[in-house]
């Protein structure tokens, strides 16, 4: 994405586990800052909701303070109503720099009725290419939903409402050299996340264009939850073994059982409308190494 910075950042950083308890949802005066939008995206009801808006003029977005190492993160999204061709919301973790790695999730709006699409990828090292977009099994826009981001050692994991959808694995850790498949595991991430126009391609390929009548355009946000390690620059504490004792790390050696592999499966046969594993049309010389091992 053009958000981000050719710097190669390069430095070590030490981080130190916090680990949030999930008996209270973060408050998100405390975890993000609207970064763009000249007053678009608004932080409401006491830090309990956000939202982020897009006119004619601009869009709008957020970021989270923190930066992460590994997580599990929960976000609860109202995504925008009624005629929503041609807007995209973004949600989104990434790093900087030029390798960077970014685990993507957008949603993409619809004319009242059809149905949004729900875009995936996952960049490792600078390089995605890695799409595979799903229909939901509900209506999106009429109440809040949750999204979220497994991300540790093993697995990137992208869940709605507790249903994995897609999952990437570490194939690093089962012996497949690092330039085949690259795992992100070592560049902390932040969230980011933003509302825009993106009527030349988002809805049935470009073919449907924003109404503008219709703006403001309008998501929601809450529940934000993240059990995560939270990278602390200058400390010596270590991943996994810093934080509070109370924090639950279950989620970092998290990885799918075979009922839950039987789950995901069943989703991407019904629900998947693209996946780049099997656009032979792109791959002409050969499918993406990890769809050969995966
Ligand atoms: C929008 O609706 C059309 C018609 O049902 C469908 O083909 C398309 O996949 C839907 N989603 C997007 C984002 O275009």
């Amino acid at each position: 994405m053009a958000l981000f910075s050719s710097r190669n950042v390069k430095f070590l950083i030490l981080s130190v586990c916090v680990f949030v308890t999930s008996l209270v949802s973060a408050n998100f005066y405390n975890e993000l800052d609207v970064t763009w939008g000249d007053g678009r995206g608004k932080i409401l009801d006491n830090g309990n909701l956000l939202t982020l808006s897009l006119d004619k003029v601009s869009g709008s977005g957020f970021q989270s303070r923190n930066e992460y190492l590994f997580g599990k993160i929960d976000m609860q999204l109202k995504l925008v109503p009624g005629n929503s061709a041609g807007t995209v919301t973004v949600y989104y973790l990434s790093s900087t720099g030029s390798n960077w790695d970014e685990i993507d999730f957008e949603f993409l709006g619809n004319l009242s009725g059809d149905p949004y699409i729900v875009h995936t990828n996952v960049f490792t090292q600078g390089k995605g290419n890695r799409e595979q977009q799903f229909y939901l099994w509900f209506g999106p826009t009429a109440d809040f939903h949750t999204y979220s981001i497994l991300w540790n050692p093993q697995l990137i994991l992208f869940s709605v409402d507790g249903a994995p959808i897609r999952q990437f694995k570490n194939e690093e850790s089962k012996g497949v050299p690092e330039e085949v498949v690259p795992f992100p595991k070592n560049q902390p991430m932040r969230i980011y996340s933003s509302l825009w126009n993106a009527d030349d391609w988002a809805t049935r390929g470009g073919l449907v264009k924003t109404d503008w009548s219709q703006a403001p355009f309008t998501a929601s946000y809450r529940n934000f939850n993240a059990e995560a390690c939270v990278v602390v620059s200058g400390t010596s504490t270590s991943c996994g073994t810093g934080g509070s004792a109370s924090g639950n790390t279950a989620w970092l050696s998290e990885v799918l059982d075979s009922s839950e592999q039987e789950n995901l499966k069943w989703v991407q046969k019904n629900y998947m409308v693209y996946n780049y594993c099997s656009d032979s049309k792109r791959f002409p010389e050969g499918y993406p190494p990890e769809y050969n091992i995966g």
